[in-house]
């Protein structure tokens, strides 16, 4: 039966969220579903703005960054009146199948759209493909859109440790990552940063000042023009820039005196740049894969589970099976990916443990 599918993107934008809806369109038009777009996430949704998606309109979006169907953050989709709503769009359409491209707030609102217990009658099924450079989505290797953000970091690092290297200065860079590390611990070891900061490490501000002061210490005694010290912190590190610099000053001069170069300690703020740009290569690749296990778990009848790229043998049997149509890729509960999510983002998940203490271990021989 061809009934239409949408396509959904929803949550912080990621490079590689439109090679997903290249993929899902290209596929869904090939088995002869017809695609809708929803416009600017769950709002266009409680909106009912639903445009119809076909080749045309996906030609040449998968080099560009963004999301060419837009993106909201949804609070409303918490309130079960406006999920009704956001269903009445769906029937009146006659969606019999949705994919949402997201984070962890995209498949939420997934979830609780497709709510038996909420609306028993509501038939559409749903697909969930993980989009976010956090990289704090349960039971997923990587999202869509971490890699383009990693390198986006290490190249804006390799030319901040120019002018670093040149004044022998200090540059802490910030970067996103509200509850989730993940960017600033990958990009600190690929860009040879000297320190990392990040919430999951659980130090305190007084302890991340030492951290900070002790290696500008310990860079003090390399040779030449090897002196640049570079801290990536990720946003949620819980001491302000502000606030960090001018203790980190305050520590260096009081241990320094006045010998040697200044003191001089530089912030930069990456922000939404990280967000930006044309996706990887890799990104290309695995929004694409993602998509195409989506729409085959879909158009076979799976409901509420998520596309996720693992290596074998990472999947709890009982979260998640190997998807039918790609050997690396599996086929998640949404459910048990929400449960994982809470997880990694509250500290009690093995794997935030693991590289909490890979970070320790590593922490006095950085740069590696
Ligand atoms: O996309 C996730 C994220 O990048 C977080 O790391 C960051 O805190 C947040 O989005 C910023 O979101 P917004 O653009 O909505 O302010």
């Amino acid at each position: 039966m061809s009934y239409p599918v949408a396509l959904l993107t929803s949550g912080g934008d990621a490079p590689g969220m439109n090679a997903a809806i290249r993929a899902a369109t290209a596929l869904l038009v090939a088995a002869g579903h017809p695609v809708v777009g929803v416009q600017n996430g769950y709002r266009g949704l409680l909106a009912g703005k639903l445009e119809p998606l076909g080749m045309r309109e996906v030609g040449g979006i998968l080099r560009d960054g963004g999301t060419m169907l837009g993106s909201a953050r949804s609070p409303e989709m918490h309130d079960p009146a406006h999920r009704a709503r956001a269903r009445q769009h769906l029937v009146a359409a006659g969606v019999g199948g949705l994919i949402v491209i997201g984070g962890n707030g995209s498949l939420a609102g997934a979830m609780a759209l497709t709510d038996p217990d909420e609306a028993p009658d509501f038939t559409c099924r749903v697909i969930g493909i993980p989009a976010s450079i956090d990289n704090d989505i349960g039971y997923t290797g990587m999202a869509i859109g971490v890699d383009t953000a990693i390198n986006t970091i290490v190249e804006a690092c390799d030319k901040i440790s120019d002018t670093a290297s040149a004044h022998d200065r200090t540059f802490i860079v910030e970067v996103m990552g509200r509850d989730c590390g993940y960017l600033a611990m990958t990009a600190a070891i690929a860009a040879g940063a000297d320190a990392v900061l990040f919430r999951e490490s659980e130090k305190r501000p007084d302890e991340i000042v030492d951290t900070v002061a002790r290696v500008v210490l310990r860079a003090r005694e390399r040779a030449g023009r090897a002196q640049r010290v570079i801290v990536i912190k990720s946003e949620g590190t819980p001491i302000s820039n502000d606030q960090l610099k001018a203790r980190v000053d305050e520590r260096l001069v009081e241990l320094l005196g006045h010998e040697g170069p200044p003191v001089e300690t530089r912030v930069t703020v990456l922000g939404h740049i990280v967000r930006g740009g044309r996706p990887s290569a890799f990104d290309r690749l695995l929004a694409s894969r993602l998509a195409h296990v989506a729409v085959r778990a879909l158009l076979s009848g799976e409901h509420r589970k998520m596309a996720a790229w693992l290596l074998p043998g990472e999947m709890p049997a009982e979260a998640g099976q190997r998807s039918a149509s790609d050997p690396y890729c599996y086929l998640v509960d949404l459910a048990e990916v929400m449960a994982e999510t809470k997880r990694l983002l509250e500290g009690t998940s093995p794997l935030v443990r693991w590289r909490r203490s890979v970070f320790e271990s590593v922490e006095d021989v950085l740069p590696l």
